[in-house]
């Protein structure tokens, strides 16, 4: 049967950017007035957008499913499921293809077989490690009724399109702890391994959301892998080091990883015993904060010609919190003393907060960084698409330094 959905005002704004592309409705007084029904709809003089509601969302009260030209205020479960079915579909062929002309960088168990918006599956990521399955929800009640489909479509479509069979399921809606599908108790806590461009890393479900290994960052580690033959590596903001195993299986002469957790450096320690094939007595593990570890190394006349710097978007020294790009400048004026001549400055950011555009208008404006030259820019790919007109989706920024010669 064919309901009628909700006709509703939405903030000219909103209205604006739903027409360039973007998916979002924020709260504000007019979505705050939305009346409960899951599916609304909003038009201009162009178009009309089927939007999915989200009424307790704290910010997102609306995420755009769809958008035709001309009125449109009818939808049912039916063709809403048949819809979604498409986009997962059109998602995992995605990933065939992109896996079968860029084997290389496909070289591991972990990838997106969906990114959510990029993908047109608003607020939802269905990420594969090895041959289990985690479904993250970003919505607040968008997919619970749809969570058995959901499940369902993905075992059956793994299957069909990539071939592979998945033996495990879990589900996390963010934030909110890993659950086991379909029993929806505590998912378990023992270790599993994966591989990813042939370095073993074990993972674990209270490792934090990403479970110890960055899956968005896989495709940028791999295009990195040029700067790091016969290198000294300084790898700050290490977690359970990714960048580390990585350098050391590219030739990293000598690698030192910096943390503030002792739990995550032991991670990566385990990590290094996973791998025998590296050599793990050229790694140096350094627990604390950064801001004193690289004053030790300063102190201690060391120079790098890797230093890779992915601080989180907010993090505690242990004593305060602090926003990492606000003192950034200071912080990367500070490491410049330790890159050797011709050596790579790796700067990442981690938030939308901080626009590219910013992110690279901040950098150019660090008097430190005027005898670097700029070699690469890099962002989320592949497995990771970006959306145009969608800044929030586009949280992960970073670029290659190279300092100039003396
Ligand atoms: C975004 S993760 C880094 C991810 C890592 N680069 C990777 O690719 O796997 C942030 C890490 O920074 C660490 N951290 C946060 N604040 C810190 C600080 N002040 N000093 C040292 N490490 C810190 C956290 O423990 C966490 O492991």
């Amino acid at each position: 049967m064919t309901a009628k959905i909700p006709l509703v005002t939405v903030h000219p704004a909103s209205l604006k950017y739903l027409q360039k592309g973007h998916p979002w409705v924020t709260l504000d007084s007019f979505s705050k007035k939305f009346p409960q029904s899951p599916f609304l709809t909003t038009r201009n003089a162009k178009s009309s957008f089927l939007l999915l509601h989200d009424p307790h969302h704290s910010k997102i009260r609306a995420r755009l499913w769809s958008s035709q030209q001309g009125q449109s205020d009818r939808c049912d479960m039916e063709t809403f499921h048949l819809q979604l079915v498409e986009r997962l579909k059109a998602a995992l062929t995605k990933r065939k293809m992109l896996k079968s002309s860029h084997p290389q960088v496909f070289n591991r168990d972990n990838y997106y077989l969906f990114f959510a918006e990029a993908d047109f599956i608003p607020g939802l990521q269905g990420l594969l490690l090895g041959n289990s399955f985690i479904l993250f929800d970003f919505t607040r009640t968008i997919w619970e009724p749809h969570i058995d489909f959901i499940f369902s479509q993905v075992k059956q479509l793994t299957s069909t399109v990539l071939n592979q069979d998945i033996q495990e399921f879990f589900y996390q809606k963010r934030p909110g702890p890993f659950l086991s599908y379909p029993s929806k108790t505590a998912a378990p806590a023992n270790d599993f391994v994966i591989a990813e461009f042939n370095l073993r890393y074990s993972l674990n479900f209270n490792l934090g959301s990403d479970l110890g290994l960055y899956t968005d960052m896989s495709s940028v580690r791999f295009h990195t892998s040029p700067l790091y033959s016969d290198a000294r590596v300084l790898n700050l903001f290490s977690y359970t080091g990714a960048f580390s195993l990585f350098a050391l299986s590219q030739g990293a002469r000598q690698v030192t990883s910096v943390d503030l957790s002792p739990k995550y450096m032991a991670r990566l320690n385990e990590n290094l015993l996973l791998n025998p094939q590296l050599n793990a007595s050229i790694h140096h593990s350094l627990v604390g904060p950064v801001n004193s570890k690289v004053k030790e190394l300063i102190d201690a006349s060391a120079l790098f010609d890797v230093i890779v710097c992915d601080p989180p978007s907010a993090s505690s020294d242990g004593h305060s919190q602090h926003n990492h790009w606000k003192s950034m400048g200071e912080f990367l004026s500070m490491l410049d003393t330790l890159v050797a001549s011709g050596g790579t400055l790796l700067v990442f950011n981690n938030t939308h907060q901080i626009t590219r555009k910013k992110f690279e208008q901040d950098l150019a404006q660090i008097p430190a960084l005027n005898k670097y030259t700029l070699r690469e820019f890099y962002g989320l790919s592949f497995d990771c698409p970006r959306l145009p007109h969608f800044p929030e989706g586009d949280y992960l920024k970073g670029v290659a330094l190279k300092k100039n010669h003396v």
